[in-house]
């Protein structure tokens, strides 16, 4: 390229989502065209623009009036360390004004994002492959599996309040739409659950909350032995724990992410715990 090529800010429109793949799958990210149009549908955000072509990305989220997410953030490799990715990222900070904002960034953008105000709270680690013998986990008494239908929206948003302090039901409806779903419930109340959709090269299982590591890995082994011998990823807060499990399973640990934040994160509200995110991109 011409190092005097003008790059140019718009916002992203849906007819972004097919040069955003291919910049996605240059910097050797999974992501469908629908994983693109899953995350895009749900927020908003900006590309860069040079030469005609989308050469760079970053999608915003407003989970509500106090938090959002940033994600996507790539610049194609050709056009790299000229500033546009904090050009765009600058700009996803003005899209979400003074709410407190969580990320799960690569190493390469940690330096971008720490001058931007961002500190790193916590690794994600990301877990796949083809599980193999998934060992049963035993439940408690009056515990027991069931899938999740549509009229559990409300419980499952509210686990999912409790398990993060965000109360997220588009998301959640959405999700559903493409998940299936398989929840834990104990006596007359739900107190857990797994999703599992399609995503990259085979199927992702998240979110996932639990009130505790066993019933964590329950809700995680009902999806590895339905999709036993299947690519199936995960990924997981690692100060939980799971990983060692995961990697027996058969489905180890492969790279990390750093959690950042920039400003108050957002806290647990009750008794169960998030164990494995949507995706890297909305936490
Ligand atoms: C991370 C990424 C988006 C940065 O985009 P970029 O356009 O190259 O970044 P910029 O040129 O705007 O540089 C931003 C800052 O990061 C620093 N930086 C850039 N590349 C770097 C590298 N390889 N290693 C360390 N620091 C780097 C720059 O010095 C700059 O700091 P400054 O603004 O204080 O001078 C880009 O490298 C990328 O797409 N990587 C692959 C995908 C990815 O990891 N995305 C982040 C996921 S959240």
């Amino acid at each position: 390229m011409e190092p005097s090529a003008e790059v140019t800010y718009r916002r992203f429109a849906a007819r972004d989502v097919q040069p955003a793949r291919r910049l996605s799958g240059a910097v050797g990210w999974a992501h469908r065209e629908e994983d693109w149009e899953f995350v895009r549908a749900l927020g908003s955000g900006w590309v860069a623009m040079a030469e005609g072509e989308v050469r760079g990305t970053a999608l915003t989220w407003r989970h509500d009036s106090r938090y959002g997410s940033i994600g996507m953030v790539i610049v194609e490799p050709g056009w790299q360390g000229r500033g546009i990715g904090r050009q765009l990222v600058e700009r996803a900070l003005l899209t979400l004004g003074d709410r407190s904002l969580t990320l799960n960034g690569t190493r390469e953008g940690r330096r971008m994002y720490e001058r931007l105000g961002f500190r790193v709270v916590g690794t994600l680690e990301q877990h796949q492959g083809a599980p193999g013998n998934v060992p049963p986990t035993k439940l408690g008494r009056g515990e027991r599996l069931r899938p999740v239908g549509a009229s559990d929206v409300p419980r499952l948003v509210k686990l999912g309040l409790a398990a993060s302090g965000l109360r997220r039901a588009k998301l959640m409806h959405a999700l559903l739409a493409v998940s299936e779903g398989i929840a834990l419930d104990r006596g007359d109340e739900t107190v857990g659950f797994a999703l599992c959709r399609r995503f990259g090269h085979g199927r992702v299982v998240g979110p996932v909350v639990a009130p505790d590591a066993v019933r964590a890995q329950a809700l995680i082994g009902h999806w590895a032995a339905v999709h036993a011998g299947t690519f199936l990823r995960t990924d997981v807060d690692r100060a939980l724990g799971l990983g060692p499990w995961l990697a027996e399973l058969g489905m180890p640990e492969v790279d990390a992410a750093l959690t950042m934040v920039r400003g108050e994160a957002p806290g647990r509200r009750g008794d169960v715990t998030a164990f494995s995110v949507v995706n890297q991109a909305l936490g």
